[in-house]
């Protein structure tokens, strides 16, 4: 459990040499609005189910669910997609279509993986067809018009974006070459964007972040500015458990510049390992999302019918870990790391204020001052031990320079795990802290891994 304590005992903790050691801090500016609140990492991929309504409405509009991902991947058999069979690409296209139907009910923008409904979700075998093999591309030409009609008929154009190929950089979803996969890139890009000027064409949605030694990366940049199929969002996966947003964004600007290319949205619609879709895992993506402004979707850790619910893995229902498990059956309750995106979204509400994670990246903050209270979410990556939160500029929301500031703590636990039912955060109650020089600082005690905290004070 996480402790607090008054500023008198922290003092106090740090002349005990068996005091722990603060690992750092992560600093929040209150002086610094970065704009209003966009609830950035509010989507996620797949993880709704395809009978419209099972989860219910709630549980979408008070997490503010706001962007979808899907393609019919992993549906049950008979629907292994286009390259099994129109019959096989009928049963996908009907489960993506009621996902964007869902996600379009709460107002949401969809991603529609085309790869997943040709049919290379990564159960596909190791002889399966790729778009272009052998230089023929009829196959993948008769895909785009049945779908570019099917799309149409149901008026599935509004929202929609199109991620052209997900993760092209890894065999398991496309075992071709390269320089296929960028043939394929350009003329499905040009064909899309001719039919449909409106709807947003977005990638490479690499596994793998920009990085100016990965190949796929600098073969692309330079291929889509020769070939006037620039994305009209940079997207990328943060699935690798290792890199921070602001190196991966660093690394992507100056790739832009070196292939003169112009910056654009940045989309990260699929973040978090599975380890880190705990409650501190959550907020620390959130507050890495939201610093350097990019769109993030929670990935999907499931598969087979379970990739079609849980919303990614932030429910759970009776029997979700058993082998009576079904797929179609309600009952539906909110796990801890839920209860960080419903904070997220209903209380975290106001205008955005700038923050650094703690030097060695490990623990991180999100910040907002409503016109109530001022709210920091705080998460660590999945570690423990010792770290500090400073809260910097009290002045700009109204306190004085030096006094006695009382702190209401929240703790986000998870309890049971990913399918364990938490249904709010734990009042962990008020405490006094004094402060001097327009500036508080106080210990985050990190004793589990995975509980989220958030702090909260009044406005002067
Ligand atoms: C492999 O998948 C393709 C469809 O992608 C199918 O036509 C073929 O029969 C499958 N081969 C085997 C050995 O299952
Ligand atoms: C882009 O690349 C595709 C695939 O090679 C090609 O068919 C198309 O003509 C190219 N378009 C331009 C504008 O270079
Ligand atoms: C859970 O599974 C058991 C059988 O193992 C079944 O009796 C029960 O009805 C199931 N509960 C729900 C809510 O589906
Ligand atoms: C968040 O806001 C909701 C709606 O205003 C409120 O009911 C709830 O108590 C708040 N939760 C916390 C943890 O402050
Ligand atoms: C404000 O915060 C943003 C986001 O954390 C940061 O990029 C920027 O450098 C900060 N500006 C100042 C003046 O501290």
């Amino acid at each position: 459990m996480y402790q607090f304590m008054p500023l008198l005992l922290a003092a106090s903790a740090i002349a005990n040499p068996l005091a722990k050691r603060v690992s750092g801090t992560s600093t929040v500016n209150l002086g610094n609005i970065t704009g209003s609140i966009k609830h950035l990492a509010s989507g996620f991929i797949y993880g709704i189910p395809d009978t419209p309504n099972q989860i219910p409405d709630h549980f979408y509009t008070d997490i503010g669910f706001n962007y979808g991902r899907a393609g019919g991947a992993q549906v049950a058999a008979p629907g292994l997609g286009w390259i099994w069979g129109l019959a096989e690409y009928k049963v996908r296209f009907a489960s993506a279509l009621s996902n964007y139907r869902t996600t379009r009910k709460y107002g949401g923008e969809f991603i529609f993986l085309i790869h997943d409904l040709w049919g290379a979700d990564g159960t596909q075998n190791s002889s399966a067809p790729y778009p272009g093999d052998n230089g023929d591309w009829s196959s993948w030409d008769d895909y785009l018009t049945q779908w570019i009609s099917d799309m149409n008929a149901n008026d599935a154009l509004e929202g929609l974006s199109v991620d052209i190929w997900n993760e092209p950089d890894l065999a398991y979803f496309w075992n071709a070459p390269q320089s296929q996969y960028l043939q394929m890139w350009g003329r499905t890009y040009h064909r899309l964007r001719k039919e449909w000027p409106e709807v947003k064409l977005t990638g490479p949605a690499f596994a793998g972040e920009p990085d100016a030694s990965n190949s796929w990366w600098t073969n692309y940049l330079s291929f889509v500015e020769g070939n006037a199929s620039i994305p009209d969002q940079w997207v990328w996966h943060m699935e690798g458990g290792g890199s921070d947003m602001e190196t991966a964004y660093g690394n992507l600007y100056s790739l832009l510049q070196t292939y003169n290319l112009p910056l654009r949205p940045i989309n990260i619609d699929e973040y978090a390992t599975y380890a880190e879709q705990v409650p501190s895992g959550a907020v620390w993506w959130i507050s890495q999302l939201e610093r350097v402004d990019a769109i993030g979707l929670r990935g999907n850790w499931l598969s087979g019918t379970q990739l079609h619910d849980f919303m990614a893995s932030l429910l759970g229902k009776p029997n979700a870990t058993t082998s009576s498990y079904s797929a179609t059956e309600g009952g539906y309750w909110p796990n801890g790391g839920y209860q960080v995106y419903k904070y997220y979204n209903l209380n975290q509400t106001g205008h955005r204020v700038g923050s650094s994670p703690s030097a060695d990246l490990m623990l991180d903050t999100y910040a907002t001052v409503g016109t109530d209270m001022v709210r920091v979410l705080t998460g660590v990556r999945i570690a423990t031990g010792t770290w500090q939160i400073t809260i910097n500029d009290l002045s700009a929301v109204g306190l004085p320079t030096s006094g006695t500031l009382n702190i209401h703590t929240w703790g986000f636990p998870f309890t049971g795990g990913y399918f364990g039912e938490v249904d709010a955060p734990t009042d962990l109650g008020w405490y006094e802290h004094t402060y001097e020089g327009n500036s508080v600082t106080f210990p985050v005690y990190q004793t589990d891994t995975t509980t989220a905290y958030a702090f909260e004070f009044l406005l002067g």
